[in-house]
């Protein structure tokens, strides 16, 4: 029976190409537009790669620094280095994504059925503290653990091992949800019941451990838990 539902934060949570998307409303001109699908793309897909090689080679900075060293990849690979105030906006904004419009009545469905819920993330507590605030989900959510107190990334063991340790409950009382798929995976092989949310409808990692349910959205997380 699950009792926890613990949800990755950035790409599960916070939509991370609204900072691109937003900043290229804002800004006149063709450049931004033509190009901010391919910054955003990059600067995940870095920040992703980096946060991986600094747990492998035991060189820990926090998620802030690798959004940032991410973000001067793509910008530089956009020819953008030099765009006036382009950095400084795209990373303002990545301290106030947005929430996925299901999210708020998904988790107070999930606190109506008496579950306890948190997020488990990469992120700095006072990146996580951000978006939580600016999405208005605080009320919701049990408990916020940053991998910060563990100083190494996922998908380590002692990331996942957090939620045990600060619920008390087993890994297998435990709902994990992320929309990365390697994520996902590492989690049920750390004992979670894990669903993957693929928004964008690609293939299953190929991995040791595969996600129990996939799922397009966050809608139907509170049905899930109650079947698992
Ligand atoms: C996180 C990244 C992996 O929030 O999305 O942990």
């Amino acid at each position: 029976m699950i009792r926890l539902c613990v949800f990755d934060a950035y790409g599960t949570l916070f939509d991370v190409t609204a900072a691109a998307r937003e900043t290229a409303r804002e800004q006149e001109g063709e450049t931004l537009a033509l190009h901010w699908r391919q910054i955003a793309a990059d600067w995940r897909q870095k920040q992703l790669q980096y946060t991986w090689i600094r747990a492998v080679s035991g060189t820990h900075a926090d998620f802030w620094q690798v959004t940032q060293d991410s973000l001067d990849w793509a910008l530089e690979a956009a020819g953008l280095t030099a765009a006036p105030g382009l950095r400084e906006r795209l990373l303002e904004l990545y301290l106030e994504l947005a929430a996925y419009p299901e999210v708020p009545e998904m988790l107070s469905r999930l606190k109506g059925a008496g579950l306890a819920t948190a997020i488990l993330s990469n992120g700095s507590p006072g990146m996580l503290e951000a978006a939580v605030r600016s999405a208005g989900i605080g009320g919701e959510l049990d408990a916020v653990l940053s991998v910060e107190r563990v100083g190494v990334f996922k998908p380590h063991a002692s990331v996942y091992r957090m939620v045990p340790e600060h619920f008390g409950c087993a890994p297998d009382e435990t709902l994990f949800v992320s929309s990365n798929g390697w994520d996902a995976a590492a989690a049920a092989g750390f004992g979670f019941r894990a669903v993957w949310v693929n928004r964008a409808g690609e293939p299953v990692d190929r991995l040791p451990w595969r996600p129990e349910r996939i799922l397009t959205d966050l809608g139907a997380i509170p049905q899930v838990a109650g079947e698992l």
